[in-house]
């Protein structure tokens, strides 16, 4: 059996979604008849490659981080490569891990619509979102999580929905965390790698804009 396992992070192998990818392996592995391929589609130039990669193969998972509320753009632009493929892909099991910096599930809810709807388009088996918040912290109970994602996405094509509803618990902050959130995320110190940024495109002074207010 062809397992495709791709990474959407601009970050590569060096970030979380490396990290997710490389569990989903380990337990995917504890299936003899597996053959994992790995990719990374911040090598954009390989695009057409993997997305024949994909048609070619029986399951895939793409895992990728929340950028701005949504999939970042090699991620969006990968996807387009698949449009070749439309109506060939019946038989292909077709999951997705997206994982995020805030501990909300809510703010990945839109992009999962999209996935099922994506995957519904190109004719694919719909295998299931595994939406991890809060991101920074890949501990080790994270890994084991991933890990028996991947264990048990086989033979069936999907992700286990217990494990499923495991793998963020928060939905929603309470009122009471909102308010902790705000005061932790105006500390000067939090503030700083943005400021750094800001101040890198020469935007510092138009950071409170709103241009579409
Ligand atoms: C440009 C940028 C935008 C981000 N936007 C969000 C966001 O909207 N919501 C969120 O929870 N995390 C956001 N994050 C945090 C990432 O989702 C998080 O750090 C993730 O684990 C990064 O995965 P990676 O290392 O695989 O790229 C953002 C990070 C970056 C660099």
């Amino acid at each position: 059996m062809k397992f495709l396992l791709c990474n959407g992070s601009p970050r590569g192998k060096n970030g979380n979604s490396g990290i997710l990818v490389d569990a989903l392996a380990k337990g995917l592995s504890e299936h003899a008849d597996v053959r994992i391929e790995k990719a990374l589609l911040n090598r954009i130039g390989e695009h057409e490659q993997t997305a024949g990669a994909l048609a070619a193969a029986d399951c895939a998972i793409i895992v990728f981080p929340l950028y701005t509320d949504a999939m970042p753009g090699m991620t969006m632009a990968f996807f387009e490569k698949l449009a070749p493929y439309i109506g060939s892909l019946n038989d292909l099991h077709l999951g997705f891990v997206v994982q995020s910096g805030f501990p909300e599930k809510i703010q990945s809810r839109a992009v999962e619509k999209y996935l099922e709807r994506l995957t519904g388009i190109l004719g694919a088996q719909y295998s299931g979102t595994a939406i991890f918040g809060g991101g920074m912290s890949m501990g080790k109970n994270r890994l084991k999580l991933a890990r028996d994602l991947g264990k048990t996405f086989l033979p069936s094509g999907t992700f286990d929905p217990a494990l499923l509803a495991e793998t963020s618990r928060m939905e929603k902050l309470s009122p009471r965390g909102i308010k902790v959130m705000r005061l932790i995320t105006n500390m000067p110190l939090i503030q700083i790698p943005w400021i750094r940024q800001l101040r890198v495109n020469g935007s510092f002074k138009r950071r409170n804009d709103r241009p579409y207010a």
